[in-house]
């Protein structure tokens, strides 16, 4: 049936109850959407999921990767989503949408892009991961699992067709540059990367070195990067395809059984572990979180999604989520302090920066001897008496 595009495309246009979920009246809006794209020939099919805040349309279509009418579609629709998010007063309703209005492309302006174009294998299994309160640069680690590890995917070991690995595309966030590596050629020099998940993030991964057939893709955009502060968490969405010479379903589902360490978790501003959720549990409650990831299995048969099959709610993530809750206890208990809480540089785009700059104005250099405690004190305070008063109040020596 020729080539076909799958687009899956996130935003969080309005949380119910604060940043915990999408209301059903949006999801109804949405899913009418659709329906009417479909029947009106703009696309094959939709499907509309979410996790926590987050709403998704994964769409099929023979437009191509960057199709205007296509990111026209997902803009309108998140735009009404919108109106119903103000209508309720949920909160944060249109965070996602930074631009006043659709320009040709919805990348840059807010939501999250992952889209394919593929030649339809006979049997075209597909899995959309979407995750709430984390970054793109989540899915680095699982991803590298997937198609570099072979102690994560045996196929890699075991199947000719998989033996020769995988091209990985890498982002940078800041330099807004790109390199590719050949793995396991360049394994070591991929990691040299990755491993900073926040400013480097794997865009595509390639099987061979076809660079024509991508077989995983992710949304990498930051928001905070487009403006320039903080506007809600990046919470991004990949699409991977698995089987017949790529990794079998079960090796793409392999890592969420180890819920590493994400940031984003409450105000963008802490880390957490990514736990693997139901697809109708994916709400985020302890302390906005913790950060969460739900997969979305489909059949592409003649460009139709036959699914969505929940592929992270089964008995065997069990343990996961568990392990998850218990990773939340330990990293929960030391509260402000880091690594619990975003390194400094991460923190530039909260508001803590203005916390520091209300303080600015209290600090003095630290001079060798010289000035009185009383002294010291009231300049570290407005208030002289108060400042006094606190002195008698100090154990004497
Ligand atoms: P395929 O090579 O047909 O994708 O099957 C792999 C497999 O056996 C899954 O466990
Ligand atoms: P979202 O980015 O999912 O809207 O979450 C914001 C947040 O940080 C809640 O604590
Ligand atoms: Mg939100
Ligand atoms: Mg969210």
């Amino acid at each position: 049936m020729g080539r076909v595009t799958v687009s899956a495309i996130k935003a969080d246009v309005g949380g119910y109850v604060g940043h915990g979920d999408v209301h059903p009246d949006m999801l109804d809006q949405a899913r009418l959407d659709v329906r009417d794209a479909v029947a009106g020939g703009l696309l094959i099919d939709g499907s509309v999921g979410a996790c926590g805040d987050d709403v998704n349309l994964v769409m099929t279509h023979q437009r191509g990767v960057d199709a205007e009418e296509i990111h026209r579609f997902a803009w309108e629709t998140f735009v009404e989503m919108t109106q119903i998010a103000k209508r309720l007063h949920l909160y944060g309703a249109g965070q996602d949408l930074l631009a006043d209005a659709f320009s040709g492309n919805i990348r840059g302006s807010g939501p999250g892009v992952a889209e394919l174009e593929i030649d339809e294998r006979p049997s075209e299994p597909v899995i959309v991961f979407a995750a709430d309160k984390t970054e793109p640069g989540a899915w680095n680690l699982p991803l590298y699992k997937i198609f570099c590890d072979p102690f994560n995917t045996a196929g890699l070991v075991i199947d000719t067709k998989m033996h020769g690995g995988f091209t990985v595309e890498v982002h940078d966030l800041i330099e807004h540059r790109r390199i590719f590596f050949r793995c396991p050629k360049d394994l070591y020099d991929l990691l040299v990367y990755i491993g900073t998940p926040s400013r480097y993030v794997i865009k595509h991964v390639f099987r061979g070195d076809e660079p024509d057939e991508p077989v995983a893709v992710t949304s990498t955009s930051r928001l905070s990067l487009i403006a320039g502060r903080y506007v809600g968490k990046d919470d991004p969405i990949m699409v991977v395809r698995c089987q017949s010479g790529l990794p079998a379903v079960g090796e793409v589902l392999e890592p969420f059984a180890y819920p590493h360490l994400v940031a984003g978790w409450m105000r963008g501003s802490h880390n957490g572990p990514l736990m693997p959720c139901h697809m109708d549990h994916s709400q985020p409650a302890r302390f906005d979180g913790p950060p969460r990831v739900v997969g979305m299995g489909f059949q592409v048969a003649d460009g139709k999604l036959v699914g969505p099959r929940d592929m992270l709610g089964n008995a065997s993530f069990d343990r996961a989520r568990e392990k998850a809750n218990e990773i939340a206890d330990y990293m929960r208990r030391m509260g402000p302090f880091e690594p619990e809480r975003l390194p400094a540089e991460a923190m530039e785009y909260t508001t803590l920066p203005q916390v520091a700059e209300d303080l600015a104005a209290r600090w003095r250099p630290i001079e060798a001897g010289g000035d009185s405690l009383p002294q010291r004190l009231s300049e570290g305070t407005s208030d002289t008496h108060a400042a006094e008063d606190l002195l008698h109040r100090l154990p004497r020596s």
